[in-house]
């Protein structure tokens, strides 16, 4: 009687707990490491909870790859949920360049072509040769990248474990900045004709 009086209590108080349930991103209102705050649940409708956009990128650029993301920005319904994704896209020769993801975990679950994959530890690198059906998890904050191994066009899907997975690019990072190019060169124990040769690809100065 105890029991069922409990699981009575436990039914009512949670169907008045809905508030509690989800937090569609209010786009127009701050956001914070923790997201954004919630739209009032009265407005939420079922479309919050669907992205519709995952469709095949633009790859006519630099690196010939589209990333196409399914963050909180674009799918307000991933707001607090620590979970989000998106589409690559990848022309012949498509480059993703070494790359790191400070708060969030990625999954790559490859749907066509051929990608090469992997990520730089103390320990060793790890690369695979990656087919449709394969998935590889990249852990949080390592470097990592992909290439398109293949003749044709390739693609996969993404996931991490983050609603807003920021990413800090090596090559960016290193040569798109005014950071003096003798000063890269020192600490990078690369020439300063190759920073110099770079920075310009990168949008750098100096
Ligand atoms: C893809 O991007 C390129 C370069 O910005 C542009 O010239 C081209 O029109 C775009 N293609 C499509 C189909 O939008």
């Amino acid at each position: 009687m105890i029991h069922i009086l409990f699981l009575f209590t436990l039914l009512s108080s949670t169907s008045y707990a809905s508030v509690n349930d989800f937090c569609i991103a209010d786009l127009k209102g701050p956001n914070s490491p923790s997201g954004y705050q919630c739209k009032p649940p009265k407005t939420v409708t079922v479309d919050d909870f669907v992205f519709s956009g995952l469709v095949a990128g633009n790859t006519t650029n630099p690196f010939k790859v589209a990333l196409t993301p399914a963050f909180v920005t674009e799918f307000p319904g991933v707001n607090g949920l620590g979970i989000s994704a998106a589409r690559l896209d990848m022309a012949t020769g498509g480059t993703v360049p070494m790359h790191s993801h400070p708060g969030a975990n990625e999954l790559l679950i490859v749907t066509k072509g051929k990608i090469t994959a992997g990520f730089v530890t103390p320990s060793g690198p790890f690369v695979k040769n990656l087919r449709p059906g394969d998935v590889m998890v990249f852990p949080q904050g390592l470097m990592h990248f992909q290439v398109n191994s293949g003749k044709g066009k390739a693609s996969a899907l993404l996931a991490f474990s983050s609603a807003n997975p920021s990413a800090q690019l090596l090559d960016l990072l290193l040569f798109g900045n005014n950071l003096p190019s003798d000063l890269v060169a020192q600490t990078t124990f690369l020439d300063v004709e190759q920073v110099k040769k770079l920075k310009p690809r990168f949008g750098g100065r100096g």
